[in-house]
């Protein structure tokens, strides 16, 4: 099975070490498939260089967000989707490059700037339809997590710090879906118009019920990812004659 992780990217002074963390991060796994699209017109030079690194699958996409659509440097960062685009056209590689029944995989959404334990790769091996697991530092809690019924084992709710009452109170690092279902599903994608901060769970909604979920990460039990979000550096000079 090949897990195809999804990580839509954007040019910022941080960039290339968010890319390096989780780069490396990945080099660890087995069985990867790193599908990296740049929120840009074209490929950049940093990207690139970056991905011609690797001694794992990779593909190399770009996929500009409208600039309508586009956070503003003032806009605080709830008022946009992020990340929309670019997961949506790695769904459309994935529907275009592989064939179902044939190609075997889980899908994985992973943003450029979490942390990622390579345990979580080894849950995310284990989706049949869709599996979730904690987030650590999210939503103003130091951990989201599907609440369990202790006598069944299945999903009856979400402990969350941000609208509990969404149909999936799940983060996009929170979940993998199998590959199965999102190519017998080809028009299922990511939407703008989705409420703010209800992308996860309008996509999920499509796809499967909460009785359904599988629970992984030893029952939920176990944090494998953290939403972290890195500090903006204030840069006072740009230095000439470096790639950083
Ligand atoms: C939260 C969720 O963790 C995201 O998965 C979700 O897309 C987002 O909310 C949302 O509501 O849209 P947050 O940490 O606020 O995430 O979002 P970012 O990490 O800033 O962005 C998510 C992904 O989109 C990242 O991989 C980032 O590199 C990418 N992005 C962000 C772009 O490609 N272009 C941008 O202009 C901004
Ligand atoms: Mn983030």
């Amino acid at each position: 099975i090949v897990v195809y992780a999804i990580t839509p990217t954007y040019a910022r002074p941080v960039q290339k070490a968010e890319l390096t963390r989780i780069s490396q991060t990945l080099a660890l796994v087995p069985n990867i498939h790193w599908i990296v699209v740049e929120d840009s017109e074209e490929k950049t030079t940093i990207v690139k260089n970056l991905l011609n690194d690797l001694t794992y699958q990779y593909t190399h996409l770009v996929a500009k967000t409208p600039s309508i659509e586009k956070l503003k440097a003032q806009d605080p960062r709830w008022k946009k989707h992020r990340g929309v685009e670019q997961r949506n056209v790695a769904l459309r590689w994935l529907r275009t490059n592989l064939v179902l029944n044939k190609d075997k995989g889980v899908v994985f959404f992973m943003d450029d700037d979490n942390t990622y334990s390579v345990k979580l790769f080894k849950e995310i091996e284990k989706v049949k339809r869709v599996g979730v697991w904690p987030v650590g530092l999210v939503g103003g809690y130091s951990v989201e997590a599907p609440e369990l019924d202790p006598k069944t084992g299945k999903v009856v709710g979400f402990l969350s710090g941000w609208r509990s009452d969404r149909r999936f109170a799940i983060d996009m690092a929170g979940f993998g879906i199998n590959l199965d279902l999102i190519l017998s599903k080809p028009d299922v994608e990511f939407s703008y118009s989705a409420q703010k901060g209800f992308q996860e769970s309008e996509f999920l909604v499509k796809f499967t019920t909460k009785e359904e979920l599988e629970p992984l990460a030893d029952n939920c039990t176990k944090v494998y990812v953290w939403h972290t979000r890195t500090e903006k550096p204030q840069i006072k000079k740009f230095v000439d004659g470096f790639e950083v």
